[in-house]
């Protein structure tokens, strides 16, 4: 039942709380260094041969023996490098660099995303705690951790929005929704900035919505969506200062981002005001050729720099081409300069020179494994959504009796850390069975069966004495996993259901009649629905890293409250995706009756919305309330709401507000998250928390990507997800 308030015109306090979640600008570099870095730039480019403004476009990745890759640095052909990580190397690289000619020093990159010695959940997770300062602390330890060795520059964060879990790499980002990844693209750049690396926000633009959800094919998506979904979060990472972007693989509308002028140039670099340098992702120069809009690698690198591609990630289609096209008048050399200043320019801006006018690069004290353990954890422990917790089967208390943990995943102690740089030492990390032993064995027998010969389940192992545990207990705790190798990058599903022979044994269990608990580590939202409606309680994990299990354990037992929210849907099934809870209404909006938009074989609601997550104790929301009931274009509006914690424990609630524009020129979706924030309360604790609204945040982007504020009557929902039903409304005025 909607409670629609009666509006009550309250003068908004002078204190606020925090306005909703948008990033705050980073300091530029001040005016006159920009000055005397331009200056700078110049008068080395005077100095650079068309072969070393050419290295300085060169950005190929470490190959072994790297005697050639050396002496292409110390010929001034190299300017840039990837996965170099070992100490020696990447000495060796700088030497060779200060032994060229001009010395201009390297980018040193590789993919320091969540993990470099220490594991972090997987970003996903760092987005399903709905605290961009967690996701800030997180960027910043690993990338303490990383610049150490004199790496300094990191692919990330990925900010591409999804709302199709059958892309692997929603694993990477923050999820569906651009306001949500707005706030943890600027908070992970912040993070990564400030522990000592260069950012790359990527991949620009619509790789999360590949058609069919197939990792590296098209997106088709207008201008209007392009700026009101997929380029929010990149906003938000220039604001946040981030140094590079990487284009993406994929066409955007038949034209591969690549080649894309339109794109790369008159929107991201001119319409964006992106001044930093655009990198081609990982042979993506070369596979223009693929993509059928270039002959050969010649004509490659003359679309991709021509698009206003800068560097070139591993084609070597510039090395390669560059020079004799320019000396043949195939490429004006403006745009081969434009290119190098860039670079050159955030080499500066980076303090990578010993003259930088904004300082030289400091890289930052070594942190202390403890603290970086301890990011890990706190992220971990926020991270962990309840789906569904009946009869409050969780926590596991003394009173839950003997407890049967079942799943070979519960022994695991292996990362999901792709990318994470090989040869460094595994960090020591607890299982899941050793961490909750440690917690409960002293107080209830804790039973234990791997069930499964593998953690993601693809066969049986002592299946009768998993049976035979639950047949012993009073709680069974299954622990399902995605398998770390079908998620990510290149792993696309078609079927988002529970891997191997889990979804089997969870069915044999269920026949046991014991409560369950399953706990489900993965990399994307899976479609549960048949496994749901077989357990008592269902708590998502993610992939939590080298402190995450511990942390479960915590969570699981009640030391810690869950307190995730999912940033992205839970289907019911596959069919359904791409499914997000900010669709658009239809001509005829989905009520679950024939003739409305929907399946006659499927709901049309998901298994679990966007922003769905349980605590152990409930709160409840009320007294929503607008400072004004309308405001002028160029106004703003304070929305405040009081929220009581009405169980017997703490907790923290994430607070959303949502929007809904009832009328305009084009259909607008049913609901839009305009604000959150994440407060702990005590056990009866009421508080007030307050948003602020502009005007501006209401506008949608019409046919040429422009914004639109147009006036009318909005809708304003408030509660702990996206099916949140305290209602108010408010007008926003010609003027
Ligand atoms: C990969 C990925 C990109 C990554 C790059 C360098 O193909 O698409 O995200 O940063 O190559 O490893």
């Amino acid at each position: 039942m909607r409670s629609r308030l009666i509006l009550l015109i309250l003068l908004a306090s002078l204190a606020t709380l925090p306005a909703h979640a948008t990033p705050s600008p980073s300091p530029a570099p001040s005016r006159a260094a920009e000055a005397e870095i331009a200056t700078k730039v110049s008068a080395l480019m005077a100095r650079m041969t068309l072969a070393e403004k050419i290295g300085q476009l060169n950005f190929p990745s470490l190959a072994f023996p790297y005697e050639d890759q050396l002496a292409t640095v110390r010929q001034g052909r190299i300017g840039n490098m990837l996965n170099v990580v070992n100490p020696v190397h990447l000495r060796a690289f700088q030497d060779a660099a200060r032994a060229s000619r001009l010395k201009i020093p390297l980018l040193l990159a590789i993919d320091a995303i969540h993990a470099f010695h220490i594991t972090f959940p997987t970003p996903i997770a760092w987005a399903a705690t709905w605290r961009p300062q967690l996701a800030q602390d997180a960027a910043e330890m690993i990338a303490r951790q990383t610049a150490q060795n004199g790496i300094n520059l990191t692919f990330a964060p990925m900010i591409d929005i999804s709302r199709d879990p059958r892309w692997g790499r929603v694993i990477e980002g923050a999820g569906e929704d651009p306001f949500l990844g707005s706030a943890f693209a600027a908070a992970r750049v912040r993070g990564y900035r400030k522990g000592g690396l260069a950012t790359a926000a990527k991949h620009f633009v619509g790789y999360g919505a590949p058609e069919g959800g197939r990792d590296y094919n098209g997106a088709q998506i207008s201008l209007s969506e392009l700026f009101d979904r997929y380029i929010p979060p990149f906003e938000a990472a220039i604001d946040a200062g981030t140094e590079t972007v990487m284009a993406s693989f994929n066409t955007v509308n038949g034209v591969p981002v690549t080649a894309n002028r339109a794109l790369i140039t008159d929107i991201l670099k001119e319409r964006l005001g992106f001044e930093g340098i655009v990198m081609s992702d990982f042979a993506a120069i070369y596979e223009l050729i693929n993509h059928g809009v270039a002959g050969d690698l010649a004509e490659a690198a003359r679309k991709a720099l021509n698009a206003g591609i800068d560097l070139d990630m591993t084609s070597k289609a510039y090395e390669r081409h560059l020079e004799s096209a320019a000396r043949a008048g195939e490429v004006p050399a403006a745009e081969i300069d434009a290119a190098v200043r860039r670079v050159l320019t955030v080499k500066y801006r980076m303090g990578l020179f010993p003259d930088s006018p904004g300082g030289v690069r400091k890289i930052p004290s070594p942190v202390s494994e403890a603290s970086v353990r301890a990011t890990a954890r706190a992220v971990a422990r926020e991270s962990f959504v309840l789906l569904k917790n009946d009869g409050a089967t969780l926590p596991i208390t003394p009173q839950s009796g003997t407890v049967a943990l079942i799943g070979a995943a519960a022994l695991a102690t292996s990362d999901h850390s792709w990318y994470g740089p090989a040869g460094l030492k595994k960090p020591e990390t607890e299982s899941l069975r050793d961490a909750l032993e440690s917690r409960i064995g002293t107080t209830q027998d804790l039973l234990f069966a791997e069930g499964f010969a593998d953690p993601c389940g693809l066969s049986f192992k002592d299946k009768a004495g998993a049976l035979a545990a639950a047949r012993a207990a009073n709680l069974v705790v299954l622990v399902v996993a995605e398998d770390c190798i079908i998620s990510g990058e290149a792993a696309s599903r078609a079927d988002l259901g529970l891997t191997g022979v889990q979804g089997e044994m969870l069915d044999a269990l269920a026949e046991v009649g014991k409560p369950i608990v399953l706990v489900v580590e993965t990399g994307r939202p899976l479609a549960l629905t048949e496994a749901v409606e077989k357990v008592a309680a269902v708590m998502v994990a993610w992939h939590p890293g080298t402190e995450g299990r511990t942390a479960l354990a915590e969570v699981l037992t009640g030391e810690v409250a869950p307190s995730g929210k999912l940033p992205m849907t839970f289907p019911r099934s596959v069919g359904q995706v791409p499914i997000s809870y900010g669709d658009l209404p239809t001509s005829r909006p989905a009520t679950g009756d024939r003739y409305t938009t929907g399946y006659v074989d499927e709901k049309p609601t998901p298994l679990y919305p966007f922003g769905h997550g349980l605590s152990y104790t409930t709160f409840a929301y009320s007294d929503l309330k607008t400072s004004v009931p309308t405001m002028a274009r160029n106004g703003r509006i304070e929305i405040r709401v009081d929220v009581t914690n009405t169980g017997t424990r703490a907790g923290h609630e994430v607070v959303q507000l949502y929007t809904r524009q009832l009328v305009a020129a084009r259909s607008r979706p049913l609901r839009e998250l305009k604000g959150f924030e994440k407060v702990a309360l005590k056990p009866g604790q009421r508080r007030t928390v307050r948003f602020t609204l502009a005007a501006a945040d209401l506008a949608y982007h019409d046919d040429e990507g422009r914004p639109v504020i147009e006036p009318g009557t909005f809708d304003v929902f408030v509660g702990g997800s996206s099916t949140a039903d305290l209602e108010g409304s408010f007008e926003v005025t010609e003027d």
